[in-house]
């Protein structure tokens, strides 16, 4: 475990056994539709309830200590969906951060957003920027929220950026290494999750995060995502503690 994460560790791990928090948590928010379903409810009743459980995850976050949350909240394929729902996450996206960004402001959060802007409307861009800009400087929770994002799209758009470098002669192709990818990703400067946690029972990455799960440690929960509560989180942090993180190495209990 890292010392920043070692610092900032202490309310789990003195519940837990003391086994190692994650610095940085991604979570696939999944199961909204099938939630609402199960109570004969359209599937934007699903999607509004999943906003509470945004708030809940971020607020035990922060007590968790945990560094980075980032929350999959609207992936590049998720146009493919009807248009009335498009649209409905669009507004809600809007409404969460007009609603929640001085509260988070306030909670010394520090906003980032990862994903396509060109795509997307220019009013959702501007709030976007905005919330980026009003807590860059707030040093607690970095709360990443994934939006229009594709991890390949996202890899597709470095290695155009890199290979235009290469065209106008300012780069040497065999200077390109993998910390130089990550410059060019949209998570420069972010760790990579150590753990990512999917709801709703469905065990696929669904273009997350492609280049950055290299090593993380998966938990697929059985609950739908807006069902996620504080002892959900917790159970997955647990899960987490339990596991052997050897990156290709040996264990440290067999060295
Ligand atoms: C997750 O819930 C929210 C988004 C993908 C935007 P879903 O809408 O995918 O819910 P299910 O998987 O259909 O139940
Ligand atoms: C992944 O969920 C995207 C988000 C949670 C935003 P999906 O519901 O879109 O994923 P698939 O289609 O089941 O793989
Ligand atoms: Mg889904």
């Amino acid at each position: 475990m890292s010392g920043e994460a070692q610092r900032s560790a202490p309310i789990l791990a003195r519940e837990t056994t003391g086994e190692g928090m994650p610095t940085h948590v991604a979570i696939i928010m999944d199961g909204n539709g099938r939630w609402a379903a199960q109570r004969g409810l359209p599937r934007f009743e699903g999607h509004r309830k999943g906003i509470e459980a945004i708030r809940r995850a971020v607020r035990t976050a922060s007590e968790f200590g945990i560094n980075y949350l980032t929350v999959y909240s609207f992936s590049a394929e998720n146009w493919r969906r009807p248009a009335d729902e498009v649209s409905f996450l669009m507004g809600l996206l809007k409404r969460f951060v007009r609603h929640d960004l001085a509260e988070l402001h306030s909670n010394n959060v520090r906003v980032r957003i990862i994903g396509e802007r060109e795509g997307l409307a220019s009013d959702i861009r501007l709030l976007l920027d905005e919330a980026e800009q009003l807590t860059r400087a707030n040093t607690g929770l970095t709360l990443i929220i994934a939006f229009n994002y594709g991890g390949r799209q996202e890899i597709t758009s470095a290695v155009r950026a890199l290979a235009q470098k290469v065209k106008e002669g300012t780069l040497d192709p065999s200077s390109i290494d993998m910390g130089m990818i990550g410059e060019y990703l949209d998570t420069k400067g972010i760790p990579d999750p150590d753990l990512v946690i999917r709801t709703s029972g469905e065990q696929r990455v669904s273009n997350f995060l492609t280049w950055q799960t290299a090593y993380s440690e998966f938990v697929f929960l059985p609950v739908f995502w807006p069902d996620f509560d504080e002892t959900s989180f917790k159970n997955a942090i647990e899960e987490y503690g339990r596991r052997d993180r050897r990156f290709g190495g040996l264990s440290a209990k067999a060295c």
